[in-house]
């Protein structure tokens, strides 16, 4: 198995329960930068991998073949600061790893994002929408909606503002949770519980 776990901002104490097990009982843990490799260190020896700029795909390339080979039999650990799912090396680790062996499983563990960390540092509440971007600018291509009970009505308003694939998330992490189809907003549940995000994609 291949796991992607993310490490958080940056402190050693912000990690997960879940991220340091996974570290600690992986075959090996690969770190994509001295930061990363620092944060591991606190819990056992990664080895470093660096992406140098313009030989970045290169260095991809050449991990994924080993991955790809590897991940059947041994579980390795590719750990990023923040969470994996966000920017991140291991998006395109993942993605030729599967390419090149579909057998090989990949999972993630979620960690504090710096987006979100940012807040508890400045002492801000966030009560609204907010848009996570780099210096593109570009407009959000997914949205997350909170407190999704009526997630079909909400699709059909997001459907009309250019997202046109939606999916609800229901307890996720928790007992009873439930991954919804992705789907077009006419298929998407009619109701949920108040544990639910509506993720929109498209744009
Ligand atoms: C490749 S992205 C990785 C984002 C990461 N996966 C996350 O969830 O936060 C790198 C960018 O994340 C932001 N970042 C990550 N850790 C940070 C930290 N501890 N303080 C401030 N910015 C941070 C910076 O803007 C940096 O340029």
């Amino acid at each position: 198995m291949l796991v992607g776990v993310g490490l958080g901002p940056g402190d050693p104490e912000l990690l997960t329960i879940k991220a340091v097990k996974a570290i600690e009982e992986a075959d090996e843990v690969i770190v994509p930068g001295k930061l990363a490799y620092d944060v591991v260190s606190r819990y056992r020896k990664p080895r470093l991998v660096e992406f140098p700029m313009g030989m970045s795909e290169k260095v991809e390339d050449v991990l994924s073949d080993e991955l790809a080979n590897r991940c059947v039999e041994e579980d390795v650990v590719f750990a990023t600061l923040g969470d994996v799912a966000f920017f991140s090396t291991f998006q395109h680790i993942a993605t030729k790893t599967r390419e090149k062996n579909p057998d090989v499983e990949i999972r993630m563990i979620p960690g504090v994002p710096s987006f979100t960390a940012v807040f508890s540092k400045l002492n801000l509440f966030v009560d609204a929408p907010i848009l996570i971007t780099t210096p593109e600018l570009r407009n959000a291509e997914y949205v997350v909606v909170l407190k999704a009970k009526k997630p079909r009505e909400i699709a059909r308003e997001l459907e009309k503002r250019g997202y046109d694939r939606f999916v609800i998330a229901e307890r996720i992490f928790m007992d009873g949770e439930y991954l919804g189809e992705i789907g077009k907003a006419g298929e998407i549940e009619e109701r949920a519980d108040y544990f639910t995000l509506l993720v929109g994609l498209g744009i």
